[in-house]
């Protein structure tokens, strides 16, 4: 699997402990900023993630701003991404399982790392369960289309 992952200034921190995990975990990532806690404008570094995942270029994004909001706001605009905003272990799992999601979102000042680490874990580690599911993402598409 790989992941792109980017962040804020809000979730810079926050970024780079779940590259520690993600490297200890052996999965392959690229960074795509930010890369200091100088303030950044989030769609910034959103956008470059949520176009890769698009593309196919990467399996999946992680995404990091201080609420995840602007974050999952900005990924949603582009075409084919799921990005599901989440802050607990149940979300986690259930997004991948019912809404396929593609880019993970969180807040950094709205969890601690530990919990944070634990949602990503999860929600890299679960798959997509399909059956009924797929046919309501089929239905997300055509609203894609149609705008
Ligand atoms: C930055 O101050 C903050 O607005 C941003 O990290 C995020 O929370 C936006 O949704």
């Amino acid at each position: 699997m790989r992941v792109a992952i980017a962040a804020d200034h809000g979730g810079y921190a926050l970024k780079e402990e779940i590259k520690k995990y993600l490297e200890s975990a052996g999965i392959e990532y690229e960074d795509f900023g930010c890369n200091c806690e100088d303030s950044v404008d989030y769609p910034d570094y959103a956008l470059p993630v949520a176009e890769k995942v698009a593309a196919g270029e990467f399996d999946r994004g992680i995404l990091i701003c201080g609420t995840g909001i602007g974050m999952s706001i900005a990924a949603n605009k582009v075409k084919g991404i799921r990005c599901a905003l989440v802050h607990d272990c149940f979300t986690a799992k259930a997004t991948r399982e019912h809404n396929d999601s593609n880019i993970l979102a969180m807040g950094a000042r709205v969890i601690g790392s530990g919990l944070a680490l634990e949602i990503a874990k999860i929600w890299l580690e679960t798959e997509f369960s399909g059956g009924r599911h797929l046919r309501r993402i089929e239905k997300i598409k055509e609203i894609e289309e149609k705008y």
